[in-house]
Parts: C-alpha cells; sequence; structure tokens
C-alpha cells in the first residue's frame, strides 16, 4: 500500500494505531514492534540507512499527537537524537515502541 494511499491497514488488537499525516494513512503496529515496523507496514518512505539498527537517525519522525503512547527515549535513542540535533517532538522511528495511538508526520510526506 503507497504511503498517499488513505485506506487503513487492520489495527492489531493488541497493538497500536499508527497515523501518518498529513495523509491519515492508518497503520497496525503490534504490541513490541516500532514506529518504523508500522510504516513499513503501509510501505511508508522513510529514510533508512542503517535498515533500523538505531544508528544512522535517518528515521527522524515528528510526533503529532500521542506523543504520551511513546516511552522517554532510551539511553540510545538520547544518544542519537542529540548526535543528530532532534527537536523534542522527534523521535528514532526504529527505536521507538508505541504503547498506544500515535499520530507522526515527516518533511517530506
Ligand atoms: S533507520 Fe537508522 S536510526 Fe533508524
Amino acid at each position: 500500500m503507497p504511503c498517499g494511499d488513505d485506506t487503513a491497514a487492520t489495527t492489531a488488537a493488541a497493538g497500536a494505531r499508527l497515523t501518518l499525516a498529513p495523509k491519515g494513512t492508518v497503520a497496525a503496529v503490534q504490541r513490541g514492534e516500532t514506529l518504523l515496523d508500522g510504516c513499513n507496514r503501509v510501505h511508508a518512505p522513510l529514510a533508512q540507512s542503517c535498515s533500523g539498527h538505531g544508528v544512522c537517525g535517518c528515521c527522524r519522525v515528528r510526533v503529532v499527537a500521542g506523543g504520551e503512547s511513546l516511552p522517554p527515549p532510551s539511553e540510545r535513542e538520547q544518544l542519537l537524537r542529540e548526535r543528530r540535533d532532534y527537536g523534542r517532538d522527534e523521535r528514532v522511528a526504529c527505536l521507538a515502541v508505541p504503547a498506544g495511538d500515535v499520530v507522526i508526520t515527516t518533511t517530506y510526506w
């Protein structure tokens, strides 16, 4: 399903609902999966040069809503956020595991 497609993917009963703004594409995120996993599930183009290993910092996303559903950044994520000069509302998609519904965006969607 392309990123621009507004159809919703199935929401996981035990997971979270990830909405990609501004198009409103919805991805199911299973328990324990990352924001990047959700984006990949709906084939949303999200920059990544380390294949989701938390090294490059390219998978930067801005949290539009539902930030309270994300745990505080891990030490690893915080280090990467500082190195890459992330804003307060930005997260490393391959390291952030939502516990509830979240809305995210990027500068290129
Ligand atoms: S894809 Fe490289 S840090 Fe997330």
